[in-house]
């Protein structure tokens, strides 16, 4: 099998072919995924959220973050693993933000990261880069600043924050991302990044004309509850197969059915 490289996404963008991203925050489902062909696994700071239960990305530490990226790491042969930086380990200088990189490389394997925002990172992102480490951008709906926005709604709607956001794209180009995660924006505005940048822009909630889509893997397998934004295309009903079968392992026990006499030695 051959791994992904920041260098065959590149060579995706250029021919035209889609790229696909999923998140996974375990062995497992990483395993499963990896099988499947995606391309890229995002070790999410979305785990404070779908692993954790708390209600934002905020409160994820960065030795939690390497536990799931180091879990991730063992079940994956083919995917280029991307991991984020969490809130708090990066935004107060440069030299933080490369001793989270290298802790998130060094501790956990994974092959690069990821890190909210534009400007205001653009020497932290270069910093990370110069120790080698590729990095990913993430505009657009950046869940680590919800409290500076206050909703999750649609970003970029009005002129001044899309004419900022393109803005914000082509810096983290020039100082050398990989590639750039666009949340939640929309899909004109995503398409004129996507034609205006020359690296892979991967969207989320931002239309069909970027380079390539990414997904909480719990969302599109239907086992995260009352989360339905327009976005969300649900591929299978993972919650509803799990409470069946619970209920039935249950009632089994229960009724005396289970263990059989050929599941008993
Ligand atoms: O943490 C996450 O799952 C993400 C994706 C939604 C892009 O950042
Ligand atoms: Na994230």
């Amino acid at each position: 099998i051959k791994r992904i490289t920041t260098h065959i996404l590149q060579e995706m963008k250029g021919r035209g072919e889609k790229i696909t991203m999923l998140t996974a925050y375990d062995f497992s489902m990483a395993g499963i995924i990896d099988a499947a062909g995606i391309d890229i696994i995002l070790v999410g700071d979305s785990a404070s959220n779908v692993m954790a239960g708390h209600e934002t990305t905020l409160p994820i530490t960065l030795d939690q973050m390497i536990y799931h990226a180091s879990s991730v790491v063992r079940g994956v042969r083919r995917a280029f693993v991307v991991v984020d930086i969490p809130f708090g380990s990066y935004q107060g200088n440069s030299s933080e933000a490369l001793r989270s990189a290298i802790r998130i490389m060094k501790e956990s394997g994974a092959h690069a990261v990821k890190v909210e925002g534009g400007a205001e990172i653009k020497e932290s992102v270069t910093r990370i880069l110069s120790a080698g480490v590729p990095v990913m951008g993430h505009l657009g709906l950046t869940p680590q600043s919800i409290y500076k926005f206050g909703t999750y709604t649609v970003r970029a709607k009005e002129e001044e924050e899309a004419n900022k956001l393109l803005e914000d794209a082509k810096i983290l180009e020039e100082s050398g991302c990989f590639a750039i995660v666009l949340e939640k924006i929309p899909a004109k505005l995503a398409k004129k990044v996507a034609e205006t940048v020359s690296i892979p822009v991967i969207g989320i909630g931002a239309g069909g004309d970027v380079d390539g889509q990414v997904l909480v893997v719990h969302d599109m397998l239907g086992i995260t509850q009352e989360f339905k934004p327009r976005f969300l295309r649900q591929y299978a009903d993972l919650r509803g197969m799990m409470t069946q079968a619970v209920e039935d392992y249950v009632k089994d026990v229960k009724a005396k059915d289970f263990p059989n006499q050929s599941e008993s030695y």
